[in-house]
C-alpha cells in the first residue's frame, strides 16, 4: 500500500474511491462537503438515511460517477472530536472496506476529522501506519499465494498546499519499513533465521544505507571474556554472533544512543527444557533484535541527526552434550560471576555481556529490548510492553513516545529490595530470582551490568507477537523506539 500527499482540492481529485469521514454520525468535513457538492448532495442524503452504524470504523458505500465512481462513508464514532484510538479504528475499518472493492487508487480525507489532542501530522502518520499494518503479508515460504492482492494499492492524502505534511508521511513510511523488517525477521522460522542469517541481514542493511557493520565471532567473544553470552551458545551447532551497527547522523563528538536487542533465534530452554506445547513460538525470541534492527532502518532512511549504535547478541538456546548445566558458574565480561540455576533464563545472560560491551561506545543512553520473561506477560498481558529504568526522565520519554504512537509501555518497579532475590551461595549472583516478580528480578539482573550510562529495559514478551489464529510478529516496539529517536533528533 503506497501513500502519498497531494494538494489538489478533494472535489477535483480523480480516484477509484474516496474515504470520507462522518463525524458523530452526521457531519461531513470540508473536503467531504466539497465532494458532496460536486455529486449533488448524495453523501448527505446517504447519511440522513441512518444506514451508517455509529461505531468508529463502520462504513457505507455510496455509488457516484465521473472522476470519482464511489465514496466510502467512514464513521468516526462519537464524540465529534474522536479519541486517537477511535481514529485508528476508523482508518482500519475504512481501508479494510475499501480493500473489498475493485478500487486500486483511493483518496482518504480521514485526517480532516478532529482528533482529541492530535494534529494533522499525527493523523497522516496514523493512516500510513495502520494501512501498512493491514497490507503486511508474510508469504515467502508458501509456494502459492493464499491471500488476495493488497487493495487499495495507492492511497492519496489530500493536504493544504505549503504545509510540511510530506515530511510526516515520509516519517511514517520509514517507520512502517522498520516495522515490516522486524515482522519479517520475527516470522521467519529458526531454521532460516539463524544467528548467521541475522548477521548477514544486518550487513546487507549496512551496505544499503551506509552504516558501519561489524560482526564478532566466537573467538572474538572469547577474547573479550564474554562468558555469559558464550555459556548460552554452548549447546548449539549454530555459531553465535555479536552484531554491531553504527549510524552517524551527528558530529563525531556527540555521544551515541545505543539499542541492544535480544537475539535468541530459538529458545528451547536448554537443559532446563521448555514443555512442548507452543514451543514453536520461541522462534520469536529474537524479536528484540528484530526491533532494534528495524529502528535502525527507520533512523538511517530518515537520516536523523543523531548517532546510533545497535548491538545484537544472537545465538540459539539448545540442550546438548556441551550445553551449560543448572548449577554451572560462569564469568561475565564485566567480571561478575553468575550461577546459572535455570538455563531457560538465557536472555539476561546474553544481554548482560552486550550491556558491558556497549560501554566502549560511551553512549549517553542505552535501551535494551527483549522478549525476556513470561512473568511480564502475566503482569501486563499483550497491551503494554514492560518498562524498567532507574531514570525517571528516560522512563517518561519512552512512555510518552509509546503512548503518542499507539505502542505503549508501562513502567514497572526496579527497587533495590528485589535485588536480594538474586543472591547465590556460589557466585556473585544467580540468574533467576524465583517466582515472585519474575520480570522485575530479570530487570534487576540486567541493572547490575548497565553501568556508565542512562539505561532503560523494555520487556516485550507480551507485545512482540500474537498467538492463535493471527499468529505472527507485530513489529513492536519499533514505533515506540522510532518515535523516541525522532524526538531526540529534534533536540
Ligand atoms: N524467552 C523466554 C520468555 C518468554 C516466555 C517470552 C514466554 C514469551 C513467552 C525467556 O527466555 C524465558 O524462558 N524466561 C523464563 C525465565 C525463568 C526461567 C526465570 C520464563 O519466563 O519462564
Ligand atoms: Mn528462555
Ligand atoms: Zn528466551
Amino acid at each position: 500500500m503506497q501513500f502519498s500527499t497531494r494538494t489538489t482540492p478533494p472535489g477535483r481529485m480523480r480516484a477509484d474511491c474516496a474515504l470520507v469521514p462522518v463525524l458523530a454520525g452526521k457531519e461531513l468535513t470540508a473536503g467531504g462537503k466539497e465532494i458532496d457538492a460536486v455529486h449533488g448532495g448524495r453523501l448527505a442524503k446517504m447519511i440522513r438515511s441512518g444506514d451508517l452504524p455509529a461505531k468508529a470504523g463502520s462504513t457505507l458505500l455510496v455509488q457516484l460517477d465521473g472522476h470519482l465512481p464511489r465514496a466510502l462513508l467512514v464513521s468516526m464514532g462519537e464524540p465529534r472530536e474522536c479519541a486517537p484510538r477511535a481514529f485508528t479504528d476508523a482508518v482500519r475499518g475504512g481501508l479494510q472496506a475499501a480493500g473489498q472493492l475493485a478500487a486500486d487508487e483511493a483518496i482518504s480525507l480521514l485526517h480532516e476529522a478532529p482528533v482529541a489532542g492530535r494534529d494533522t501530522d499525527w493523523k497522516l502518520r496514523a493512516q500510513v501506519l495502520a494501512g501498512r499494518e493491514i497490507a503486511y503479508r508474510f508469504e515467502t515460504l508458501k509456494t502459492k499465494r493464499e491471500t488476495r492482492p493488497v487493495r487499495p494499492k495507492r492511497v492519496v492524502l489530500p493536504v493544504p498546499s505549503g504545509g510540511g505534511s510530506g515530511a510526516a508521511v515520509a516519517q511514517a513510511i520509514a517507520i512502517a519499513n522498520g516495522v515490516d523488517m522486524a515482522r519479517d525477521l520475527g516470522n521467519l522460522p529458526a531454521n532460516h533465521c539463524t544467528p548467521t542469517y541475522l548477521a548477514d541481514t544486518a550487513r546487507k542493511m549496512a551496505r544499503e544505507l551506509g552504516l558501519k557493520a561489524e560482526v564478532l565471532d566466537v573467538r572474538q567473544m572469547q577474547a573479550l571474556k564474554m562468558g555469559a553470552l558464550l555459556s548460552v551458545a554452548r549447546g548449539s551447532e549454530q555459531p553465535p554472533k555479536l552484531i554491531v551497527l553504527r549510524y552517524q547522523g551527528a558530529g563525531a563528538k556527540q555521544p551515541p544512543i545505543a539499542l541492544v536487542g535480544k537475539g535468541i533465534t530459538f529458545d528451547t530452554g536448554g537443559i532446563s527444557l521448555k514443555p512442548a506445547a507452543e514451543m514453536d513460538e520461541m522462534k520469536f525470541d529474537m524479536c528484540g533484535a528484530a526491533s532494534v534492527l528495524g529502528a535502525m532502518r527507520t533512523v538511517a532512511e530518515l537520516k536523523l541527526r543523531l548517532n546510533l549504535v545497535v548491538v545484537v547478541p544472537t545465538t540459539e538456546n539448545m540442550p546438548g552434550g556441551r550445553a551449560t548445566k543448572p548449577g554451572d558458574v560462569v564469568a561475565s565480561m564485566s567480571g561478575q560471576t553468575v550461577e546459572i540455576l535455570n538455563t531457560d533464563a538465557e536472555g539476561r545472560l546474553i544481554l548482560c555481556d552486550a550491556l558491558t560491551y556497549v560501554q566502549r561506545f560511551k553512549p549517553s543512553t542505552v535501551v535494551d529490548v527483549a522478549t525476556l520473561t513470561g512473568a511480564c506477560v502475566i503482569a501486563l498481558g499483550h497491551h503494554h510492553s514492560g518498562l524498567f529504568s532507574p531514570s525517571d526522565a528516560l522512563a517518561t520519554e519512552l512512555q510518552e513516545a509509546g503512548r503518542d504512537i499507539g505502542d505503549s509501555c508501562w513502567r514497572m518497579p526496579l527497587d533495590e529490595e528485589y535485588q536480594d532475590q538474586l543472591k547465590s551461595p556460589f557466585a556473585d549472583m544467580a540468574n533467576i530470582g524465583g517466582r515472585p516478580a519474575g520480570s522485575v528480578t530479570a530487570a534487576c539482573f540486567l541493572s547490575r551490568f548497565a553501568k556508565g550510562y542512562d539505561w532503560a529495559h523494555l520487556d516485550i514478551a507480551g507485545t512482540a507477537w500474537k498467538s492463535g489464529a493471527s499468529k505472527g510478529a507485530t513489529g513492536r516496539p519499533v514505533p515506540l523506539l522510532a518515535n523516541f529517536l525522532l524526538a531526540r533528533a529534534r533536540g
